[in-house]
């Protein structure tokens, strides 16, 4: 028996204004597309944008519905779209944040699980790792790749 560790990095921002331009403007846009959320069961509103290879980017909000499980997450509005949209295309990089009362969270809001193995995979797809900007207000945490996110993930793509 051998025991392994895993380490996780990432790196921390106190506010946007320590950021890149072009990730401060994707923590904009995500910001920003709160506003089309809808989340009258939980109140939480979610916004995701990502910057695909060609350039564009695309932003959505979690989206939710009375039987509760049929909602979706923002993330995964964005992704499914953006590879809808742009299916050659690898995301470059994606921002997510959460609103509560018209205010953005002050501290990171995390993908959930299922979000992330979706992002695994567009990773995969893409063949380049995607970085993730987990915006608050306060503190804004960026990881470089998903492995980050899900180290030792499910992937049953055919290599
Ligand atoms: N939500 C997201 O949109 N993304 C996540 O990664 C976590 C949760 C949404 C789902 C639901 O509409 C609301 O936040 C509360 O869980």
């Amino acid at each position: 028996m051998e025991q392994k560790n895993l380490i996780i990095q990432y790196d921390e921002y106190n506010g946007n204004k320590e950021l890149s331009k072009e990730d401060a403007l994707l923590l904009e846009r995500a910001v920003e597309v709160t506003k089309s959320a809808y989340a009258p069961y939980s109140n939480f509103k979610v916004g995701a944008a990502l910057l695909l290879s060609n350039g564009e980017v695309i932003a959505a909000s979690n989206q939710e519905n009375a039987a509760y499980p049929s909602g979706m997450c923002a993330e995964r509005v964005a992704i499914f779209y953006a590879h809808t949209k742009y299916p050659g295309e690898s995301i470059v990089s994606l921002a997510v944040t959460a609103v509560v009362n018209q205010e953005q969270c002050e501290t990171p809001t995390y993908p959930c699980g299922a979000c992330r193995q979706v992002m695994a995979e567009s990773q995969q797809r893409g063949g380049q790792p995607i970085r993730i900007i987990i915006g608050g207000s306060k503190i804004i945490q960026v990881v470089n790749s998903v492995d980050s996110l899900l180290p030792l993930a499910f992937n049953n793509l055919p290599k």
